[in-house]
C-alpha cells in the first residue's frame, strides 16, 4: 500500500509540501467496497503498534451510501451544448441551472489534500452553500480504478459540488468526467493550478500560453456532458487578455467561471492581494455565472467583494482551513479588529473555538474515513493559534507517529485543561444557527 500510495503521489503531487489525497470514504464504484474494506482497518483508528506507517488508512466502516443520488440535482435541464445554440440561450440555461441550485453563494474552494468529504461536510454545517473537491488528475482517474474508487469519496448530502479536474487531453478529461457527472452539480476544470507541478505536466495555469487546447477542453465537456461545466481561472497581468479569455471560455459552452484574482505568478496569497477590479471586469463581460476567489477572511469581505465585483458568489480556501465557521459569521482573533467594523459590530466570544471544530471534524472523520496525513494537515491548521499558546503540545503532536481519534480527543482535552482558550467572534446577529443534525437553518 505505501508503495503504490507513493506511486501515486510521485505522479501527481501539486503541492509539495501537501500531498494529495487518495483514499475513499464513499467510494462511487460500489464493487470497489469490497476491495476497499480488505485494504482498510479500525474506524477507531490503527492500533498503534500493528501500524508501520504513520499515515495509514483510516478505516472503511461506512458504506458506499446505497442511494448516492445518481440523477442530478432536481431542475437540472440537461446543459449539453447545441449546435444551434445562441449565447443568449446558453447563459440563460445557465443561469436556471445555478438558480436551481439555490444560487449558492458562499463557497469552499477546492484544495488538494484539504477540501474531501469530511472537511467540506464540516464547512457545510457552518454556512457553506457549496463546495468543489479537491483536484483530480482527468488521466489517472480515467485510468486507473483504485485512484478512481479512492479520490472521489462523496454522499447524499455533499451538495451542490463541483468536481475539479486538470487534464489537457479532451478525450481523457471527458472520460474521467463521465464517471462523476451523476454525483455532482458542475464538471469544474482546473486553469488556475501555478505549481511547478502543472508546469511539468502541462495543465492548470500553464494552459493559458494554449487558449486552442483550453477551448477544445471546455467544449469537449459542454458538448457532452448532461450537467455543466466550470472552470476556475487566475487573470492575466493584461486586464484585456483576461477578458477576451473569460469570453472565450462563455463562448466555448462554459457556464459558470470562477475567478481567482492573482497571476499566475502571484501564487503567494498572502503576498499578492487579489484583484477584485479585474473580477469585477470579467463579471461585467460575460454572462455566465462568475465567482469571486482570494481574500476571503471573513463575512465583511464577502460582503465587501460581493458588492465590489458584482460576483454571484465568493470562494474561500486558507482561511477557511483555520476556521471552517467563516461562512457562518465566526472570525479569527486575527481578524476581529480588521475590516470596517466599527466598535459595536466588532464581534464577541462567538460560544464556539477552532478545537469545538476540530473535534467536529475528527467525528465527520470516523464517519467518513480519510487518511491520517489528511487529519494531520487539517489539525495543525485548525489548533494552529491554540498551539501558538502551547507549543509543547504541537511538538508532542508532532512526535506522535501513530494516531487515534481517542489520542486526538485526548489531546484537545489536555489543551482546554491547560487553559488560553483561544475563542472564535461573531455578532449574535450574523451567525448561522444549526439545526439538530446539524445543518444550517437561517442567517441574518
Ligand atoms: C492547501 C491548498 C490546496 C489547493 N488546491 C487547489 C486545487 O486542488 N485546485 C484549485 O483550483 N486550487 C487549489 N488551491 C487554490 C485555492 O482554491 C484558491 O484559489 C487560493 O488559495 C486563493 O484563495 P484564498 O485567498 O481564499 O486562499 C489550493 C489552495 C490551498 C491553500
Amino acid at each position: 500500500m505505501r508503495r503504490l500510495l507513493s506511486f501515486f503521489y510521485s505522479i501527481i503531487h501539486l503541492h509539495p509540501q501537501n500531498p494529495p489525497p487518495f483514499l475513499p470514504t464513499f467510494s462511487i464504484n460500489p464493487s470497489f467496497s469490497s476491495t476497499f474494506s480488505s485494504m482498510a482497518t479500525n474506524p477507531k483508528g490503527p492500533p498503534p503498534e500493528e501500524s508501520s506507517d504513520p499515515d495509514d488508512l483510516l478505516c472503511s466502516l461506512s458504506q458506499p451510501h446505497p442511494n448516492p443520488n445518481p440523477n442530478p440535482t432536481p431542475n437540472h435541464s440537461p446543459l449539453l451544448l447545441q449546435p444551434r445554440d445562441d449565447a443568449g440561450s446558453r447563459a440563460e440555461r445557465a443561469w436556471a441551472h445555478w438558480e436551481g441550485l439555490g444560487a449558492p453563494r458562499l463557497i469552499v474552494a477546492p484544495m488538494v489534500d484539504n477540501s474531501e468529504l469530511p472537511f467540506r461536510m464540516l464547512c457545510r454545517r457552518y454556512g457553506a452553500q457549496a463546495a468543489y473537491t479537491p483536484m483530480l488528475h482527468a488521466r489517472i482517474f480515467s485510468e486507473n480504478e483504485k485512484y478512481r474508487s479512492m479520490e472521489f469519496t462523496t454522499c447524499k448530502e455533499d451538495r451542490p459540488l463541483f468536481v475539479q479536474f486538470c487534464a489537457n487531453d479532451p478525450g481523457t478529461l471527458l472520460e474521467a468526467a463521465k464517471v462523476v457527472e451523476p454525483y455532482c452539480d458542475y464538471v469544474d476544470i482546473n486553469l488556475g493550478c501555478p505549481q511547478r507541478i502543472a508546469r511539468r505536466g502541462n495543465y492548470g495555469a500553464f494552459l493559458m500560453d494554449n487558449m486552442p487546447l483550453i477551448r477544445s477542453l471546455v467544449e469537449k465537456l459542454a458538448c457532452n456532458l448532461q450537467v455543466p461545466v466550470s472552470c476556475k481561472i487566475r487573470i492575466f497581468p493584461d486586464l484585456q487578455d483576461t477578458i477576451a479569455y473569460a469570453r472565450m471560455l462563455e463562448e466555448a459552452g462554459c457556464s459558470l467561471l470562477a475567478v481567482h484574482g492573482r497571476t499566475r505568478d502571484e501564487k503567494d496569497g498572502r503576498k499578492f492581494r487579489a484583484d477584485w477590479d479585474a473580477i469585477r471586469e470579467v463579471k461585467k463581460s460575460v454572462r455566465i455565472p462568475v465567482l469571486a476567489n482570494g481574500n476571503i477572511r471573513h463575512m465583511e469581505d464577502v460582503h465587501s467583494c460581493l458588492e465590489h465585483t458584482g460576483a454571484d458568489g465568493v470562494l474561500s480556501a486558507e482561511t477557511l482551513l483555520e476556521n471552517p465557521a467563516l461562512f457562518a459569521g465566526f472570525r479569527t482573533a486575527e481578524w476581529r479588529d480588521c475590516g470596517n467594523l466599527d466598535e459595536s459590530k466588532n464581534g464577541e466570544d462567538g460560544g464556539l473555538d477552532q478545537a469545538d471544530l476540530l473535534e467536529e471534524y475528527l467525528k465527520l472523520c470516523e464517519q467518513y474515513p480519510v487518511p491520517w496525513r489528511i487529519v494531520r494537515s487539517h489539525v495543525h491548521k485548525m489548533l494552529g493559534d491554540w498551539f501558538k499558546v502551547h507549543p509543547e503540545v504541537r511538538e508532542e503532536f508532532n512526535r506522535q507517529s501513530k494516531l487515534t481519534f481517542e489520542w486526538l480527543h485526548d489531546m484537545v482535552g489536555k489543551l482546554r485543561n491547560l487553559g488560553g482558550r483561544v475563542p472564535l467572534y461573531a455578532n449574535a446577529t450574523s451567525t448561522w444557527k444549526a439545526t439538530e443534525n446539524g445543518f444550517p437553518m437561517s442567517s441574518s
